[in-house]
């Protein structure tokens, strides 16, 4: 078996993550840049042993496999199209809302979605599910706070009205928090939830097989309610919707057919 496969079952025992449903390539070279980073392992089989044993190496590695970079209001046009023309339909058909943010990194998507959605609902009544494989990430977005830079594409006014300023930080208001539950979930591995009026997967999917994206589209499918809608990254259109009982709404928001 070639090495970087050997490699790839010894890490899914290890840790549960199957990385041979990510994209070979681009991860292969991920791997062997951080890999040759390191020095002293010239080959998958010496970095396994090493991150086997090493907890801050296993980390770093976790790290650069799960690519955690996010930004509020990601691609500003598409969150207008969120705001102005999926939210008012679901708003008319829906007195509460169930929000599934799948991938959610350190918390700028999901609170991004909550800032939004307290234009429609009260806050009371957006309920939503954030979710990411790492739980670093998920410890950081718990916290809710951010720095200038991250909270640049954030409208000024709901800047003001949903985050505390100290110095250079901004700390999420405790009622947007409220609307947020974090949980650990593996796309490619863990049972998927139901009955979601609004799931947002963007910016991951990019790095899964072919296979491994169909089969993440088909939970995904059987996750919406009636008339829930699912929101994709800006590079991320699906190939054939109906296969997945889906159908475009809009360019990246697809619902059930
Ligand atoms: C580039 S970030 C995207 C964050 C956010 N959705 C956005 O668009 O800004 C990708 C996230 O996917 C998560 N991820 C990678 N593989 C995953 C898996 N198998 N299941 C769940 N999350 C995964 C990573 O931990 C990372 O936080």
């Amino acid at each position: 078996m070639e090495e970087y496969q050997a490699f790839i079952q010894k890490v899914h025992s290890k840790t549960g993550l199957d990385l041979s449903l990510y994209k070979e390539a681009q991860m292969k070279r991920r791997l062997t840049s951080l890999r040759n980073k390191r020095g002293g392992f010239r080959t998958f089989d010496h970095y396994f042993d090493a991150i086997n044993k090493d907890q801050t190496l296993l980390q770093e590695f976790l790290d650069k496999v799960t690519i955690n970079v996010s930004e509020f209001y990601r691609n500003p046009s598409r969150w207008s199209v969120l705001e102005k023309e999926i939210f008012p339909k679901l708003k008319a058909k829906k007195d509460k809302i169930k929000i599934w943010s799948a991938a959610c990194s350190t918390g700028e998507e999901p609170y991004t979605l909550a800032i939004i959605a307290s234009k429609f609902w009260q806050t009371t009544e957006v309920d939503i599910l954030a979710t990411d494989i790492d739980d670093n990430v998920i410890a950081r977005a718990k916290q809710g706070i951010y720095n200038e830079r991250a909270v640049q594409d954030v409208p000024e006014e709901m800047k003001e009205r949903h985050f505390i300023q100290q110095g250079n930080t901004y700390k999420v208001k405790e009622y947007i928090k409220q609307c947020i539950t974090y949980k650990k979930h593996n796309l490619l591995a863990d049972k998927y939830p139901t009955n979601m009026d609004l799931i947002v997967c963007r910016n991951v999917l990019i790095y899964f097989t072919e296979e491994a994206k169909n089969s993440i589209y088909h939970h995904f499918s059987k996750s919406l309610a009636d008339d829930g809608v699912f929101f994709v990254g800006s590079t991320e259109q699906i190939f054939r919707p109906e296969k997945f009982d889906l159908r475009v709404m809009d360019t990246f928001f697809y619902t059930r057919k």
